[in-house]
């Protein structure tokens, strides 16, 4: 219900109904056109539009070209706390992981990931750019740089799976801890179209950093994950409790 003397915005009310709506639908079920909205609830197109907006941005929505407005697909809920691979992540959500492999060569570190890598400067990484999916849709652009003296016989075969598969049980390493950075960033051109995003969408930059059990750094890896299909969450507790 909307009523429209009231102090909380109208297209605000619209949002909350729509959301109530939609708990009675699926994934990828149409909602009303903004003209239907307009005459059942007696508002301006322009006050919908802009309800309709706020929800697309929030991942809520999508629109499709010519097509209308859809119920969108919920997001990957991610945990911050625990260190978890890609494939691992997925699968407990029980949706497939996939992997396309853009790119898998050697190459003599830079400066900046020797650096972050703590090796010399020419020492050869693997550098790894993977596209990875769940149930076939794109969810995040990796490149990760890999020491070649911790993983001489890395293949692509192997990075196609989990490359903490590998780590763990074919290596018997004890992957330890990592940190993590997060910055929202707008997706460029060439993201875009891997990840089947318009241009200039939100998406979320990663940067990690693994380590050994032994302390020393096996990956840096900067991942772009599309904004509309996460949500990171975070546990905290209050530093005097
Ligand atoms: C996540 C992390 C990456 C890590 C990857 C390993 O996506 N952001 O830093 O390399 O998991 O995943 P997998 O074992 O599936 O290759």
């Amino acid at each position: 219900m909307i009523i429209k003397d009231s102090h909380i915005p109208i297209y605000f009310q619209l949002e909350m109904e729509i959301k109530e709506l939609i708990k009675d639908l699926q994934p990828g079920d149409p909602i009303s056109s903004e003209r239907e909205f307009s005459e059942k609830y007696d508002i301006s197109r322009m006050t919908v539009r802009q309800a309709i907006n706020n929800l697309v941005n929030e991942g809520i929505l999508v629109r499709k070209r010519g097509k209308g407005t859809f119920v969108a697909e919920p997001k990957v809920e991610q945990p911050l706390s625990g260190l978890t691979s890609f494939s691992e992540d997925m699968r407990s959500r029980g949706l497939t992981p996939k992997t396309k492999i853009l790119d898998f060569q050697v190459i003599p570190s830079n400066r900046s990931v020797a650096g972050k890598l703590m090796i010399q400067e020419g020492e050869f990484v693997y550098e790894v750019r993977r596209l990875r999916l769940a149930d076939d849709i794109p969810m995040a652009l990796e490149t990760s740089y890999l020491p070649l003296s911790l993983m001489k016989d890395l293949t692509k075969e192997i990075v196609n799976a989990s490359l903490y598969d590998y780590i763990e049980n074919d290596l018997k390493q004890q992957i330890s801890h990592a940190t993590q950075t997060l910055e929202s960033s707008l997706s460029q051109k060439q993201e875009s179209m891997l990840l089947q995003l318009k241009d200039g969408a939100p998406v979320l930059l990663i940067e990690r950093y693994s380590y050994l059990g032994s302390g020393i750094p096996f990956e840096y890896v900067k991942s772009i994950y599309r904004g509309d299909r996460y949500k990171f969450v975070i546990d905290m507790k209050r530093a005097n409790q």
